[in-house]
């Protein structure tokens, strides 16, 4: 395809160790999560410049329409349980030369108090699909109605111009730096960097039934959470609202 806007990183992949190696990349696609999880290989990335059914967290959709966003997903062999975590670091970090991306529990990054970035990690057959979604040119237009309030992109942000090519040559090598990390010295050495930039701990929050203040998050990077009426939570996946502000 020599008019994808990822054509330099076909020709000239990042030097990583593993992710990023070779990149597939598709006008449209339905999901390019669905796609790895049924023939990814161990570091290939598929990008998709439109997806027709991106997947979201919580069986919901993700909105891709064409030209806007990056989408993405990373093929790694076997179960990658905690990578989304290795993810919003990586994204975080590879654009904090351009932007001051905050990490919201337990993977989406904001900017300015939206969401400009999602993570979906999916697993089949030994094989994990390392989804990322990261909203790039849209207006606040181009978002569904309902999103509207909720979800931004970089350029909607921070005006000027955003190169999605060269932005996910920085997330693949950051990310490659981060899964060698972890493939030698185990989730650990991330964990603690992932639960301070959470900023969590003493906040209080409502997690669908569940409203109180948040103790810890568990060696699974789950939410401990004790409610007012004393009892003890832990809560493993959900959409968190702060109710201390912010
Ligand atoms: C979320 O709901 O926050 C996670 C969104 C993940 C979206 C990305 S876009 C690339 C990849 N393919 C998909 O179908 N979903 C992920």
């Amino acid at each position: 395809m020599s008019d994808s806007p990822y054509q330099e990183l076909i020709d000239d992949p990042p030097q990583t160790r593993t992710v990023g190696r070779r990149v597939f990349a598709f006008d449209v696609i339905d999901s390019t999560n669905r796609h790895t999880l049924e023939q990814g290989e161990q570091g290939a990335v598929y990008v998709a410049d439109c997806q027709t059914a991106g997947r979201g967290r919580l069986g919901r959709s993700w909105h891709s329409a064409p030209g806007l966003g990056l989408w993405f997903t990373v093929a790694l062999d076997g179960l990658w349980e905690g990578v989304p975590i290795i993810a919003a670091l990586a994204v975080r970090d590879a654009l904090a030369d351009r932007c001051a991306l905050t990490i919201k529990w337990p993977n989406d990054l904001l900017l300015n108090g939206k969401k400009v970035c999602g993570i979906l990690a999916e697993h089949r057959n030994d094989r994990t699909a390392l989804g990322i979604g990261l909203n790039v040119h849209h207006a606040i237009g181009d978002f569904p109605e309902e999103l509207r309030e909720k979800a931004s992109s970089l350029e909607a942000e921070l005006g000027g111009s955003w190169d999605r090519c060269a932005i996910l040559r920085d997330v693949l090598t950051d990310l490659d730096g981060k899964v060698m990390l972890v493939q030698d010295q185990g989730a650990d050495a991330l964990r603690a960097e992932w639960a301070e930039a959470c900023a969590l701990i003493g906040r209080r929050i409502q997690c669908g039934e569940v409203v109180g203040e948040v103790r810890a998050l568990d060696a699974t990077g789950a939410l401990m959470v004790s409610s007012d009426d004393g009892a003890q939570h832990t809560i493993h996946a959900g959409d968190i609202h702060y109710l201390d502000g912010g």
